[in-house]
């Protein structure tokens, strides 16, 4: 990416972005504590269907669109119905991009923090270290300026470059981490709750959990492949793109899962533990393991690197509708936008034990999450906001941008495209919101 409004360097670059973007906390921290709250097996299956089904074909509108109009998710929308409401599912894009960086910036934060921890070979107490009000703020205003310089310097060189080499490190690391796990005695209880579905376990709250965790693990639902796919040339196969882009990603989850559960269940632990799982879990699987704080400390550096390459993309959102739409000066509106991160993730910061008041703020009743600003915050921003601009998003690409436009954009570097395409066009005009929509409708209460 570039100042001006650029293009990627080439395919492999824009994979590497998108599916750096998409592959993040979302699968090595938020997807085993969902599981793990929804009841294991059937979840994760649950999620899968919601990927291929839904995701997917939802991913392919995105590209489309910001391929074709070469603009942010407001002047995408802008560029095609002028002057027309539709635009707000843009502004809610931008906006949810600074809401999830804000609480997301905060866990990146963490795992910053605990490569110290594992360097020094004293993971200490969790609940002490996020309850630490300083130096919680301090990690996470850490976090956002890295992801501000980066985004200030351009991404091509640097990030580019660093995601292609530590990407797959990440991936043998993982694969080390299962085999370890999976040799732990009483680790087969976790691979059954894992892997053997029990479909008494699926309720309307899981549902929504499944694909709230599909859009925000895929980076879908407000505007961020609009955004990228903006930066794409008409030469690019967006199908077989967006198809990486989703199999790496869940790959990557999935894996997660394979280390967590053995692991879990082998020590003892409860699946349910929310946010704090795989903080608890993984040290205590280092602190174990020959040579494991060396490994711990390791994998927290590429964890943390993982979270970078999506946070890039989300102040990138923003950023590139200041620029685009408000002409803005692109180095300096970096910094504004990442100040402003940063004040509105303090609640979250503090919502761990810190703040008693941000601790148990609970405006979002208890049957939808807990009742601390940063789950309130991850599910405002990280489930709702995504399937609700997903849901307009697609109602805008299949009816008034038009399913035969979307199809023909990307029909274009994509000609096997039109074996399925009257499926697609299904997909994105009826499927789509349908299935979204009563999911969202469920989530108020309407079917109780
Ligand atoms: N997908 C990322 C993860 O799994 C988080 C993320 C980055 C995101 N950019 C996004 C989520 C845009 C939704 C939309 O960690």
């Amino acid at each position: 990416m570039q100042t001006e409004r650029g293009q990627w360097s080439s395919k492999i670059g824009f994979i590497f972005a998108a599916a750096g973007s998409a592959i993040g906390l979302g699968n090595i921290w938020r997807f085993p504590y969902v599981v793990g709250e929804n009841g294991g097996a059937a979840f994760v299956l649950l999620y899968i269907f919601f990927v291929i089904v839904i995701g997917l074909p939802y991913m392919f509108a995105e590209l489309a669109l910001g391929r074709s109009s070469q603009r942010n998710p407001v002047g995408a929308i802008d560029a095609i119905k002028p002057g027309s409401t539709w635009k707000w599912a843009g502004y809610l894009g931008v906006l949810t991009g600074v809401g999830i960086l804000s609480f997301y910036g905060v866990i990146a934060g963490w795992t910053v923090g605990y490569i110290y921890k594992m360097a020094v070979g004293n993971p200490g107490g969790f609940n002490e270290y996020i309850s630490d009000p300083w130096l919680i703020i301090l990690l996470f205003a850490f976090f956002i300026a890295l992801t501000a310089l980066i985004v200030h310097g351009g991404v091509e060189g640097g990030i580019e470059r660093w995601s292609k080499i530590l990407m797959p490190v990440l991936l043998i690391l993982l694969i080390s981490l299962i085999i370890y796990s999976n040799t732990l005695e009483g680790s087969g209880k976790g691979l059954a709750f894992y892997l053997k579905p029990d479909f008494s376990k699926i309720t309307g709250k899981t549902i929504l959990a499944a694909l709230g965790q599909a859009f925000f693990s895929m980076s879908l639902g407000m505007g961020l492949m609009i955004t990228y796919g903006s930066y794409l040339s008409k030469k690019e196969n967006i199908i077989s793109g967006a198809i990486y882009i989703g199999m790496f990603d869940t790959l990557i989850a999935i894996m997660a899962g394979l280390i967590i559960f053995p692991a879990l269940f082998a020590m003892g632990e409860s699946p349910e533990a929310g946010p704090k799982l795989v903080f608890v879990i993984f040290p205590k699987l280092f602190a174990q393991m020959p040579g494991g704080l060396i490994v711990g400390a390791f994998f927290f550096i590429l964890l943390s690197v993982a979270a970078l390459t999506s946070t890039i993309s989300l102040l990138e959102v923003p950023v590139a509708f200041m620029v685009d739409e408000k002409k803005a000066n692109r180095k300096r509106i970096v910094w504004i936008v990442a100040a402003l991160t940063f004040i509105i993730g303090i609640p979250s910061a503090l919502s761990q034990g810190a703040s008693d008041f941000f601790t148990n703020f609970g405006l979002i009743p208890a049957r939808l999450t807990s009742p601390d600003f940063l789950s309130q915050m991850s599910f405002v921003f990280g489930d709702f906001s995504l399937a609700f601009g997903a849901f307009i998003l697609s109602i805008f690409i299949g009816w008034v941008w038009g399913a035969n436009k979307a199809s023909d954009e990307i029909q274009t570097g994509a000609p096997g495209f039109s074996k399925i395409r009257p499926l697609w066009i299904f997909m994105i005009r009826f499927f789509i919101p349908a299935v979204v929509f009563i999911i969202l409708l469920n989530l108020f209460g309407v079917f109780d």
